[in-house]
């Protein structure tokens, strides 16, 4: 049954006088006894979650926490050049997270989250599926998102290592399966390799931990926000204040001076 209208309510967490509560477990308790990651975790899914997976996402955090000078900190840094509050700062450069830059896991996501239940139920296999992916977003004249990288078009150092973090803590599931099969079928339609890049990893990997596909760019851009913060700071202190792009940078090739029609 909904809420009504001017109701509010949550199943996440509550707080009274006496006690925070968060899932059904008292703060208190939770606090010095669990990770950041399973404690969110347990947020995500409802459950404390096995102790392979809040290692895996404590590694995967990790993994995305900074990149240096990249689209993202150069928003912030742009934003804290001009003197907005550092919570500004570092929202602004979440903002940059899109369907490009550091937002393919979710809409990887979305489709590995449509096909696994078909393949559990027999409906079809992990090649035929990931065929129809493959197929799907080249229909839409799209790139397969969490697939290929202009810095590292061998593949992306970071994905080998969280997948043997994955395999040694559990984690890799039929999620992960089927986004590997989706790379050998990438492979075979485009004629050359384009391994998956971190963004795939995080959302499979997210999937098979159990997060829904939509709750999936929490996992770049929570940890990167703490990474972002400190850029925010480095740009406040460091940095002389007030950026903008040098003039030999920027090209006009608009109309040229004219004058408006005379009355
Ligand atoms: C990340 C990305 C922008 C890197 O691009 P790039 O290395 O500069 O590659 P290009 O855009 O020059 O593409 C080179 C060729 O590979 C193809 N290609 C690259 N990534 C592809 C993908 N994910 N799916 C299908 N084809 C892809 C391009 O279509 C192009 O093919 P063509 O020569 O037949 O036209 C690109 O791979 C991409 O958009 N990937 C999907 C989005 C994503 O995962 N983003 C997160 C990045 S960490």
């Amino acid at each position: 049954m909904s809420a009504t209208r001017d109701q509010w309510r949550t199943a996440i967490a509550c707080g009274d006088k006496h006690a925070v509560t968060l899932r059904g477990y008292n703060l208190q308790e939770l606090v010095g006894k669990v990770s950041f990651a399973e404690a969110w975790l347990l947020l995500a899914t409802g459950e404390l979650p096995p102790p392979g997976h809040a290692r895996l996402l404590d590694a995967m955090m990790v993994s995305v926490l900074d990149h240096g000078i990249v689209p993202s900190s150069i928003v912030t840094r742009y934003l804290a050049s001009a003197g907005t509050p550092i919570q500004a700062a570092v929202a602004g450069g979440v903002m940059a997270f899109g369907d490009t830059y550091g937002g393919a896991c979710e809409q990887l996501g979305e489709q590995l989250a449509g096909h696994v239940p078909e393949i559990r139920a027999g409906r079809g296999t992990p090649a035929e599926a990931a065929g129809e992916i493959v197929k799907h977003f080249m229909a839409l004249g799209r790139k397969v998102p969490g697939y290929g990288h202009a810095l590292h078009p061998e593949g992306d150092p970071r994905v080998p290592r969280l997948y043997q973090l994955a395999d040694a803590n559990g984690v890799t599931g039929e999620h992960s399966r089927l986004a590997f099969a989706v790379q050998d079928e990438l492979y075979r339609a485009k004629g050359r390799k384009l391994p998956m890049n971190q963004d795939g990893a995080l959302g499979a990997l997210g999937l098979d931990m159990g997060l829904d596909w939509r709750l999936l760019r929490a996992l770049a851009f929570v940890p990167r926000s703490a990474g972002l913060a400190v850029h925010a700071l480095e740009e406040m202190t460091r940095e002389s204040g007030w950026r903008h792009v040098p003039d030999e940078e920027i090209t006009y090739d608009g109309p040229p001076p004219r004058s408006l029609p005379k009355d």
